[in-house]
């Protein structure tokens, strides 16, 4: 058992209006609660300065588009990339489907291999599956550790020089572990195999560097980044996103059309189709500055504290089985002995604590466990002792009810 470190409130609940006093937001891996600054943005580009981008002639749209493309330099510091290798995407769905289809669809062919992991969200699963039966090739999963990170000494046994494409979540939304992604990277690389790390549960969390990572696409989603929804990115290498067919056609994304032959724009106009989610982005600098002014490596200590804090007092409680390593970043998955965890869930909502219950859209994690769902509380920028203290109120209840 870990030993609870003091939790230090980062003092952030007055810039969230949509938490109400007393009520505890333990969902934040499904999506973050939006702070005050991002709401204002999102006013702001509706309510005064709206217009289109990139196409306009007049004032108001080229401010947009200086507006728009100020947004991704800032993605950009934000991960440590460059602006023109940061592709805006609906989230990290849309994300890990263009890579697959564009990327993996364009190189794979019959006999290659793509590598999973166990604990994968079925957003990092279905798009290889989808790419694997198109090209013909195959997929192997690598299992977790003990703890429940994905084992990299058995992926070092796995990998082959068939292994065309590797994809990894960097934390897992159901077990809250993090991936060594230099390591897992370097395995990777070693056979020749391109890199994609999910990371949509670890930019939130933890302070993220593609370049010092090493890997070759990354991706995340706004929405669990304390911005809109709607709205997400996809980082490739400048090389491997020149070399990638666009996978949507429409405006913006062309160089010249006719009827005879169309040729298309750069990157990362080349996978931006269409009109563009204008304020989405411009939420998502506001987002981006909010989280950054806290400090990535004050975020990441905070929610570490509140990880140990609430699996000490779950673990306490004889009919709790947790799940996940015990340094997990901000996510904690348990299950109450004898009750369904969408019962834990119901009877938390009636104390006003909002946890998830269900399979947490990764299935085959769920059957590696032996389980058909988990509970889960993750923790954001807004929570505190109190909100521990009434989970674990609310979990003492759930035994008291069930005997
Ligand atoms: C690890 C992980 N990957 C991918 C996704 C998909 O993100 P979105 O639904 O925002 O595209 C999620 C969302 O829960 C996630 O937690």
């Amino acid at each position: 058992m870990s030993t609870a470190t003091t939790v230090r409130p980062l003092d952030t609940l007055a810039d969230f209006p949509a938490i109400p006093a007393g009520w505890s937001y333990l969902d934040t891996a499904a999506t973050s609660q939006k702070p005050q600054p991002v709401v204002d943005a999102i006013a702001r580009a509706y309510g005064e300065t709206y217009a289109t981008v990139h196409r306009g002639v007049y004032q108001r749209s080229a401010d947009m588009t200086l507006a728009y493309e100020a947004a991704r330099v800032r993605v950009a510091r934000f991960i440590g990339a460059e602006p023109n290798e940061c592709v805006f995407v609906r989230g990290a769905t849309e994300a890990i489907n263009l890579v697959a289809h564009s990327h993996a669809g364009t190189h794979l062919k019959p006999g290659d291999r793509i590598l999973l992991s166990m604990l994968e969200h079925h957003s990092n699963i279905v798009p290889w599956q989808m790419v694997a039966e198109r090209t013909g090739a195959a997929i192997d999963v690598v299992p977790l550790d003990a703890e429940g990170r994905i084992d990299l000494d058995a992926m070092a046994a796995m990998l082959r020089p068939e292994h065309r494409m590797v994809a990894l979540s960097h934390v897992s939304n159901v077990l809250g572990s993090v991936l060594d992604v230099r390591r897992a990277v370097d395995l990777a690389h070693g056979v020749g195999a391109t890199v994609l790390i999910d990371g949509c549960q670890a930019v939130p969390r933890l302070p993220v560097d593609v370049a010092a990572l090493g890997c070759d696409f990354y991706v995340f989603s706004g929405h669990k980044l304390y911005g809109p929804t709607g709205i997400g990115v996809l980082w490739g290498r400048a090389e491997l996103l020149d070399a990638m067919p666009p996978w949507q056609g429409g405006g913006s994304m062309i160089d010249r059309v006719s009827f005879e032959r169309t040729t298309y724009a750069p990157p990362p106009g080349r996978f931006e189709a269409g009109t563009p989610h204008i304020v989405g982005v411009l939420g998502l600098h506001a987002a981006i500055d909010y989280v950054d002014a806290l400090g990535l490596d004050a975020i990441h200590a905070h929610e570490g504290a509140l990880v140990a804090q609430a699996r000490d007092a779950l673990a306490r409680l004889n009919s709790v089985r947790l799940f996940g390593p015990e340094d997990s970043a901000g996510i904690v998955s348990f299950a109450v002995e004898g009750v369904h965890p969408h019962d834990v869930a119901t009877i938390l909502d009636e104390g006003r604590v909002a946890i998830r219950a269900g399979h947490h859209c990764a299935q085959p994690l769920m059957a590696a466990l032996g389980v058909e769902a988990t509970a889960r509380a993750s923790f954001g920028v807004y929570n505190g002792p109190a909100d521990i203290d009434a989970l674990v109120k609310g979990v003492e209840r759930v035994t008291r009810i069930f005997g």
